[in-house]
């Protein structure tokens, strides 16, 4: 396994819509291996292949507690087949908008269907963190961030905040 690098938006990769991923073969599944690796790293609980710059249709994710045993979800092209009218209003944040933070309003139940690590069709029904994290990730395959659920002005205060922050680091190569 590998970790990759994680896109910071600004970055036109993360707003292209990723591509469907025809089977779960090996080369997907190291990708999504190599993301959860990378993820784990970076300490996050979710990750689209477009964050580290892989147009396809992969998220990862894993939303067990500090003190629980690891519990990894690899999906390749979800699809919400329901959501729940009910929504829910829940801080949000994003590996590839770091230490940025906001409320976004989502449904609180979602019917997910997706492929699994062994290229079967699965459906699971998330709520909670995991529904939201499920939402979140896929809103990335449609070259969405959360911010893009905002208005214009909070969108614009968190991307100017995000620049100031990266001129303010040193140059990395
Ligand atoms: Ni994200």
């Amino acid at each position: 396994m590998a970790i990759m690098p994680i896109l910071v938006a600004p970055d036109p990769r993360l707003k292209t819509k990723a591509k469907t991923v025809e089977k779960v073969d090996g080369e997907i599944r190291r990708l999504m291996d190599d993301m959860l690796e990378t993820m784990y790293n970076a300490r996050g609980i979710g990750l689209a292949a477009p964050q580290v710059g892989v147009s396809r249709r992969v998220i990862v994710i894993d939303v067990a507690g500090e003190d629980e045993d690891p519990n990894p979800i690899r999906m390749a092209n979800p699809e919400i087949v329901w959501a729940s009218e009910e929504e829910e209003l829940r801080e949000e944040g994003c590996l590839s908008l770091p230490e940025q933070y906001a409320e976004v309003v989502r449904p609180v139940e979602v019917k997910i269907r997706y492929l699994d690590y062994q290229n079967e069709i699965r459906e699971i029904d998330a709520d909670g963190l995991l529904g939201l994290c499920i939402q979140h990730e896929m809103d990335h395959l449609e070259g969405t961030l959360f911010v893009d659920h905002l208005s214009n002005l909070k969108r614009n205060m968190i991307l100017r905040k995000l620049q100031k922050a990266r001129k303010g680091q040193p140059a990395t190569v």
